[in-house]
């Protein structure tokens, strides 16, 4: 009785330590060899090994082993009807049938174990699977097992096998959310591939604007960055400059292609493209948010002069703001038909004059401040200075400019500042 509660108290301890380890998912094989190495203390057993079977190959791959030579990873037939057969046994295993499938098993597989003794075979079976098997040599002590041996054994396998099932569980989850990451991804390609096809057809479309869509998207990407936006709405914000004159597809070619200043009547067929592109753009589930309003509000301004709905202020969405100002520059620093582009330093005396009335200040004080640390050598990268391209000399004579429209915009685009500017 007394050696009895001694080894129902063992078992016990055992049990919890198994719990303990299988609780600590870090490393699986790891746990499995501790478990399975806990299971052959409890019952002071020499040698054993822990199977796990796959039903797609019809294997039993050993992952841990004590005492049966070089036997890891060694993996071994075994039919599906051996599998229907073991899973069938289940809870109600007997010593007898224990023994019985270990007889079989060293029948079975005679050559890979030629010398070795194996007394007990116990199914690990979980939900009606088969998941794998322990085997089981002799006691230490040469003792011969006992039912209720095999009730503990049964017991701490019912761990392992849980443990071996929610790995698999976990595995296949995380296979599951990789192949949607690759999915996601590859969608997103396609996504993007299309936009700049996109952007290409609309700059082709307009020949007297080529690149345009482009440089407008990375101009905007560089502001908003500088602004601090996130990684996703900065990448959302270049896709919205790409598309912003998509509308432009639908109006007339030769109004887009007119060489002198538009008439009363072309200037109306122009103003369409803002509405035009956000219908484009809005059926269309974009992975960024917004993208059809910074389409549609970038003839915007904040006097509520724009169109093509005559929003104010912060009725206008952010990003938008940030278009209208890139796509100005870049209309500025290009050559147009009816005129060649303007010097830098007039382009950013239109932005001194119109910030707070068509620009928004923090915007136009985001755009300096990116320029600015390109041209005094503090940002990495010269994006903004490869865009304008070999067009201008001597960019760098700017930079007073610049320090002069921050400070006036009072570093963080503070109204006030803007309007005193403005006006
Ligand atoms: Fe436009």
């Amino acid at each position: 009785m007394e050696t009895n509660t001694q080894r129902l108290l063992h078992t016990f301890a055992a049990l919890a330590d198994l719990g303990q380890e299988i609780a600590d998912t870090g490393d699986f094989e790891e746990m499995l060899r501790a478990s399975f190495h806990l299971l052959l203390g409890s019952l002071a057993i020499r040698r054993g090994a822990v199977g796990e079977y796959n039903h797609v190959g019809k294997t039993l791959t050993l992952a841990a082993a004590r005492g049966l030579g070089d036997v890891l990873e060694l993996e071994l037939p075994l039919s599906t009807e051996h599998a229907r057969h073991l899973e069938s046994l289940g809870s109600a295993l007997s010593l007898a049938a224990s023994k019985k499938e270990a007889a079989r098993f060293l029948v079975d597989h005679q050559r890979t174990f030629p010398a070795v003794e194996i007394d007990l075979l116990v199914p690990l079976v979980v939900r009606e699977r088969l998941i794998g098997v322990v085997l089981l040599g002799e006691k230490a002590t040469g003792e011969a097992f006992t039912e209720e041996d095999v009730e503990i054994v049964k017991a701490l396998a019912r761990h392992i096998g849980v443990g071996i099932h929610s790995h698999r569980l976990l595995e296949e989850v995380e296979h599951k959310a990789d192949e949607n990451r690759r999915l996601y991804d590859g969608l997103r390609t396609i996504y993007k591939e299309t936009v700049h096809a996109f952007a290409a057809a609309i700059d082709i479309k307009d020949r007297y604007t080529q690149g345009h869509s482009v440089r407008v998207g990375k101009y905007s990407e560089i502001i908003a960055r500088e602004m601090g936006w996130t990684d996703d709405a900065v990448e959302g914000i270049a896709i919205a400059g790409y598309l912003h004159d998509i509308g432009k597809l639908i109006v007339d070619l030769n109004v887009l292609n007119s060489p002198g200043r538009f008439n009363a009547k072309e200037s109306k067929e122009m103003s369409r493209h803002p509405t035009a592109g956000y219908e484009i753009l809005s059926p269309i589930s974009h992975p960024y948010a917004d993208i059809p309003l910074m389409a549609r509000y970038h003839h915007e301004r904040l006097d509520g002069n724009g169109y093509p709905d005559g929003l104010k202020g912060d009725e206008i969405p952010p990003g938008a703001k940030i278009v209208t100002l890139a796509d100005s520059f870049d209309a500025m620093t290009t050559d147009r038909p009816y005129r060649n582009r303007l010097p830098l330093a007039d382009v950013l005396e239109d932005f001194r004059v119109n910030t707070g009335t068509q620009f928004e200040p923090a915007v136009v004080c985001a755009f300096c401040r990116a320029f600015l640390k390109e041209i005094e050598g503090t940002s990495k990268e010269k994006r903004l200075m490869k865009l304008l391209g070999k067009n201008y000399d001597n960019v760098e004579s700017v930079s007073p400019i610049l320090t002069q429209l921050i400070s006036d915009l009072d570093g963080d685009g503070d109204m006030r500042a803007a309007s005193a500017a403005g006006h």
